[in-house]
């Protein structure tokens, strides 16, 4: 297994530029599969979750011409509307092809995306939705198939603001007959992202960003080209590894609209930042703060995805913080590897309580997942001695290159492969 090692206690330093995002290229590269005709995305993140959508749109009949961070998407000759069950195992969130592969052929076919180590992530959301446009569903050896004879716009009210169902429920009604309103649905920046990524093929949409989504069937899309925005979640990783190292670091290509919970959070606990001509800077000398409560919420709230940085860097605040996890049922499973490295927290159910230490102290820990991993990577890098961080795999399936950024900002890592 491969393994990061990090030889911590060197406040981060300098400048990087941001990778695209995964959470937008995902959904994105889905959509792309309504047009029978190119697609072209730039800045897209050459992570292994790209790599397996990839394999997916192939699959599916798609060619995929990836030149360093563009793709150039054909899905002209797209026919076998699946989803292999070996890929579905390697990336959950294939779910998000359900209202693409819908709304081009009437039909889908995959695995069920089943929990993860964070949840059990459910998607009844998306399948009560999608049926109320029309789409039929049943299970068959195991996997999702659904039909429809056409697709049917009409109110639909998300019970949760799922991010997920929101993106599949816009891309089944791009194309089905009338207006489909989508009620209480997901107002993350990448739900904004693929409205706007569809305008420009075409579609008509509007409200984005708010809880009310409209959507106007059409009957057809244009080729299109376009640049997919900075992926804010590696932005915040970032940020906090320079507030738990005590350095100051600038990120290029940032869009702070997107992350103001976050930079909430941070100025509590005593960094200083502001938006530059050559980038975002943070200065997280003084980022010693504990935190009474935050909790994760839906955006514009404190992102789950940065729950775990968050609980490392808190682990060396100068008192108590507490965190709740109101998103996922299971995100604090990294708490008992800070713990081995010296840290002190104690978690039950949905919260956390951090007591602060002086210092933590270098430990052989495990990733288990991809924002963990980037957690205990930032554990890493503020604790004394050397740990190893195993697991990296799970890291880059959403982190360009962690190691290669952080080397850029000052840090001691290197990637490792374990003998065997
Ligand atoms: C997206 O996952 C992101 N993934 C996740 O990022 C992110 O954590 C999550 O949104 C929340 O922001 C991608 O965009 C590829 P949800 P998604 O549907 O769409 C429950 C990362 O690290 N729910 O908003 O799967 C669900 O169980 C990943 O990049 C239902 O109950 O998230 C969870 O508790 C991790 N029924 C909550 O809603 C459903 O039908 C949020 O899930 C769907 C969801």
């Amino acid at each position: 297994m491969e393994y990061f090692e990090i030889t911590g206690g060197t406040p981060l330093h300098g400048s990087i530029t941001l990778q695209g995002s995964k959470n937008a290229a995902l959904p994105l590269m889905a959509a792309s599969i309504l047009h029978p005709g190119r697609t072209t995305l730039h800045h897209v993140p050459a992570i292994r979750d790209v790599d397996v959508m990839i394999e997916i749109l192939e699959n599916i009949g798609c060619t995929v011409q990836k030149d360093n961070g563009t793709l150039i998407i054909d899905a002209a000759k797209a026919e076998h509307f699946e989803v292999a069950a070996s890929l579905g195992e390697r990336m959950r969130s294939t779910i998000i092809l359900l209202g693409s592969m819908l709304g081009r052929a009437g039909r889908a076919k995959m695995p069920f995306p089943g929990g993860c180590i964070i949840g059990m992530r459910p998607i009844d959301i998306h399948i009560t939705s999608l049926g109320k446009m029309g789409a039929v569903f049943e299970e068959t050896d195991g996997m999702l198939c659904a039909v429809t004879d056409g697709l049917c716009g009409t109110r639909i009210h998300l019970r949760f603001p799922s991010v997920g169902a929101t993106e599949n429920v816009i891309l089944a009604a791009v194309y089905a007959r009338g207006r489909t309103r989508i009620e209480n649905c997901a107002k993350e920046p990448e739900i904004a992202e693929l409205c706007r990524f569809l305008r420009e093929k075409g579609a008509k949409i509007e409200g984005e960003g708010t809880s009310s989504i409209l959507v106007e069937g059409v009957s057809h899309l244009r080729d299109s080209t376009y640049t997919l925005m900075p992926d804010r979640i590696v932005a915040g990783t970032y940020l906090f590894a320079a507030a738990a190292t005590r350095g100051e670091i600038c990120l290029e290509g940032m869009r702070p609209s997107d992350m103001e919970s976050v930079l909430d959070v941070l100025g509590r606990m005593g960094a200083v930042y502001e938006n530059r001509e050559d980038g975002f800077y943070l200065d997280g000398r003084k980022a010693i703060n504990p935190l009474p409560v935050v909790c994760t919420e839906t955006y514009p709230g404190f992102p789950t995805d940065l729950q775990s940085q968050l609980l490392a860097t808190l682990c060396v605040a100068r008192g108590r913080s507490v965190i709740r996890e109101c998103i996922f049922e299971e995100r604090f499973r990294i708490a008992p590897w800070l713990n081995r490295m010296g840290a002190d927290v104690t978690t039950d159910g949905r919260e956390a309580v951090i007591e602060g230490k002086e210092h933590l102290s270098g430990q052989m820990v495990k990733a288990q997942e991809l924002r963990g991993g980037a957690a205990l990577v930032i554990a890493a890098l503020m604790a004394q001695g050397i740990t190893r961080v195993y697991g990296s795999a799970f890291i880059e399936r959403g982190y360009e290159d962690l190691a290669g950024d952080l080397r850029k900002l000052g840090a001691v890592i290197s990637k490792k492969k374990a003998e065997r």
